[in-house]
């Protein structure tokens, strides 16, 4: 049985990567029987138009109350089937939760990566001291990892998500497709999203223009909070309503 009551969890259940402990397992078990958990739309830490210029208060606010509400709104519509549905309905609605789930958890991480141009957050050198040595220990310059990120941001085909993570103490760089999420070990440290209702309503096909201006509201205060702290700290924002 799934543990219902973790949504990361749940998704991490099913990567072949991710092995499962004895005490997981006995938790899941235990949580299952409880009742089913409700996820809700997390508030922004900044008002819609606190982007502007570089992101659009109208993709700020269609994304965030639209987009988002919708994974949030089918997740837990999925998590409340799937609990008293038989096997074969539950592997059916695998799928819902994954893409759905990710996408909660995806825009929830996303929403704190970002700050303000005019706050202090986005001076990297000022705030993010220990996550920018690193950076710059691993990919030679502060520049050449911005090039590297941008450069795998711009190779997503279709629709997905460039990350910065930490895997166990070293720096990576990595993509997912659609809505998967992170769910190894690793913490997210920040991510971009690449779908196109995160930029084309204000940049259209100029998707290069979007990466650039990205670089302009990365909250590194955040950034160097997710890389002095734990995977745990990290999905802090998931709280479910039960
Ligand atoms: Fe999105």
């Amino acid at each position: 049985m799934v543990n219902l009551g973790n949504i990361w969890q749940y998704l991490a259940l099913q990567s072949p990567l991710q092995s499962i402990s004895g005490d997981q397992l006995n938790a899941s078990s235990t949580t299952a029987k409880m009742a089913v958990t409700s996820y809700s739309l997390p508030q922004l830490p900044y008002a819609y138009d606190a982007l502007e210029p570089y992101i659009s208060a109208q993709i700020m606010e269609l994304h965030h109350s639209k987009h988002h509400q919708a994974y949030v709104t089918n997740l837990n519509n999925a998590l409340a089937a799937v609990a008293g549905a038989d096997i074969t309905d539950q592997i059916a609605l695998q799928q819902v939760i994954k893409f759905n789930g990710g996408g909660h958890i995806n825009h929830s991480l996303f929403w704190q990566n970002l700050a303000p141009a005019i706050s202090d957050d986005v001076n990297h050198a000022a705030v993010a001291k220990e996550l920018v040595a690193t950076i710059e220990k691993t990919w030679g310059s502060f520049e050449a990892f911005q090039k590297a990120f941008s450069g795998a941001l711009l190779g997503i085909q279709g629709s997905g998500w460039g990350w910065l993570v930490k895997d166990g103490g070293a720096l990576r760089i990595v993509t997912t497709k659609d809505q998967d999420p992170v769910v190894g070990g690793e913490v997210p440290i920040f991510g971009v999203d690449m779908w196109e209702h995160a930029y084309y309503l204000q940049y259209l096909n100029g998707k290069a223009a979007y990466v650039e201006n990205i670089w302009k509201v990365i909250n590194w205060k955040k950034a160097e909070e997710r890389f002095l702290g734990t995977r745990e700290d990290a999905f802090s924002v998931l709280k479910a309503v039960l």
